[in-house]
């Protein structure tokens, strides 16, 4: 894990001294829309990440990609648990800001 994060930092610092050059990496792809991914992700990582995958991929608990759940049920499901999912404690404001990530994934 340190390892990638190491990586992550290298490659975002190489991105960041590119200067616009079109050979520099593409940043990971990330999806966007009316929330703060950044935020959401470091939200996912803390709270959401030994159950659910590194990509959501799904672990001890099932993969989040392409579900059909809303930001408002995803929401529930995070501050209420469902079935052998536990609650999970997080502010308002981010449990709503991750919940509008992951419904776009
Ligand atoms: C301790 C492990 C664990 C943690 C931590 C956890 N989950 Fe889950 N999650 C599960 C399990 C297991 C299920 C399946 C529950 C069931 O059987 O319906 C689940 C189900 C879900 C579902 C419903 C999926 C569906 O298709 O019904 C969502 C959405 C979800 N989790 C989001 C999150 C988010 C967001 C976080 C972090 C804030 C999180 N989970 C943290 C284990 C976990």
């Amino acid at each position: 894990m340190k390892k990638i994060l190491l990586a992550l930092g290298v490659v975002i610092a190489l991105t960041a001294c590119g200067g616009g050059d079109e050979a520099a990496p593409a940043p990971a792809e990330e999806v966007t829309g009316d929330f703060d991914a950044t935020a959401a992700r470091e939200s996912y990582e803390a709270s959401c990440i030994h159950c659910h995958g590194q990509n959501l991929q799904g672990g001890g608990g099932p993969g989040l990609v392409g579900g059909d759940l809303t930001a408002d049920e995803i929401l529930h499901v995070i501050q209420n648990g469902q079935k052998t999912m536990p609650a999970q404690n997080l502010p308002a404001d981010e449990a709503e800001n991750l919940a509008q990530w992951i419904e776009a994934q």
